[in-house]
């Protein structure tokens, strides 16, 4: 960081004495010497060797553990991150950066942010920082960055993916082969075009607009909602239409796709209310976050048959539980948290969090579309 911006900082936290507790920023600048480096992500096992570029997983360690042990600094990596005794809490109390993932989010609470007194960066190898209290960073003056465009493509080509999959209704006919059936009735009933339906997304900005731009040879009536409307250039040539009142919206759409972040605003946004509104049969696709909508609300409306179809790769809490009620609701084609971590969006964001570490050793700024909590304020779409 800019020695301005620890200025900044520190001016902040002055002027905040008013009786409110002061941002205490620690500031992003690296002291010389050795720090500890904490990753936390999922845990490959047999498939760890398969591939040689797998590097998202524990045992890949994003691919930099020579580079960062050849400049003296210790690296932890461990899948190991609920309890009081996991190994991610063995670290906490002096670790300088914690890299986690949104894939296998290690939930970083206030709590932990209390008692991490050497913590100064979070970074986020992916896009979506939620697993993050960013207040509690934001008040104790830590940095939280993210590797801002780096699966992007990879949720938007799964979204399309998605919508076809529920539109043409291909699991129940995967499903008829692999336990020796053979019923065309069962698949057809339900089954349709994706040309001439309403899509609407909720939320357009780099992968809700990535999923406009190939929706559009699909010759589909394109609606979006957004806190903020594309400049009209943009807005013709990805041929989707505003939707300024997302309740306008919504009930217009055959499918809905949600892309915004999970913030307080978006946080349950699709409750029981919101969904008994919709079109009845609609499909929705959730890569976005699972908290974003009510889950027991989603499960009894697919049940109904309010909701046609639901897919989706985010879930609350992650891993999901086994009795996750979206594991066993009708219509649905869920997975794990697979979209953004094929193997090239993990080559993207290994080499993002490398160049941010790279740039934190040397106090340089990270790109600023990256960061989530920077001089104690969050993010525009975070506040
Ligand atoms: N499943 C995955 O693997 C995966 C991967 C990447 C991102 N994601 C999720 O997708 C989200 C979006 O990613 P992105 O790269 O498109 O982010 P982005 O910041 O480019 O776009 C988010 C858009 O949502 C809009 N928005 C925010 N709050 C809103 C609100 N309350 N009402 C209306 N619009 C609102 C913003 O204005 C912005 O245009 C991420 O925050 C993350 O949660 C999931």
């Amino acid at each position: 960081m800019a020695l301005k911006g620890i200025v900044k900082s520190a001016i902040q936290a002055l002027v905040a004495g008013n009786g409110a507790s002061p941002v205490l920023c620690r500031g992003l600048h690296a002291s010389p010497g050795s720090k500890k480096i904490v990753g936390v992500f999922y845990k490959a096992n047999e498939y760890a060797s398969k591939n040689p570029n797998f590097v998202g997983c524990v045992e890949g360690a994003l691919g930099i553990r020579d580079w960062l042990e050849s400049q003296g600094h210790h690296y932890i990596v461990t899948d190991d991150k609920e309890g009081p005794d996991c190994e991610l809490e063995k670290h906490i109390k002096d670790l300088h950066v914690l890299i986690t993932t949104p894939f296998h989010p290690a939930y970083v609470t206030a709590e932990r942010i209390k008692k991490a007194k050497n913590l100064q960066l979070l970074l986020t190898a992916g896009i979506g920082s939620d697993h993050i209290d960013l207040k509690a960073a934001a008040e104790a003056g830590l940095t939280v960055a993210e590797v801002t465009g780096s699966n992007t493509v990879s949720v938007a080509e799964d979204e399309l993916m998605r919508i076809l999959i529920l539109t043409r209704n291909f699991l129940p006919g995967h499903h008829q082969v692999i336990s020796g059936d053979w019923n065309v009735a069962a698949i057809s009933y339900r089954a349709y075009d994706l040309q001439g339906k309403t899509v609407g997304t909720v939320g357009a900005g780099r992968i809700g607009r990535l999923l406009l731009q190939r929706l559009k040879p699909f010759d589909c009536n394109l609606l979006y909602h957004d806190r903020i409307k594309m400049d009209p250039e943009l807005e013709t040539q990805i041929g989707a239409k505003f939707e300024e009142d997302l309740d306008a919206m919504l009930p217009k759409c055959d499918i809905i796709v949600i892309n915004t972040p999970l913030t307080e605003k978006t946080k349950g946004l699709f409750d029981k209310d919101r969904i008994s509104k919709l079109k009845k049969g609609v499909l929705i696709v959730n890569n976005a976050r699972g908290a974003i909508m009510d889950t027991q609300a989603v499960a009894d409306a697919c049940a109904s048959g309010q909701i046609g179809g639901y897919s989706g790769d985010v879930w609350h809490p992650q891993p999901a539980p086994k009795d996750h009620p979206w594991r066993y609701m009708p219509n649905q084609a869920m997975t794990p948290h697979i979209s953004g971590t094929t193997i090239d969006a993990q080559l993207r964001y290994a080499a993002g969090v490398k160049d941010m570490l790279e740039r934190y050793f040397k106090g340089e700024e990270f790109p600023p579309q990256n960061y989530i909590v920077k001089d104690g304020e969050l993010a525009s779409q975070y506040r």
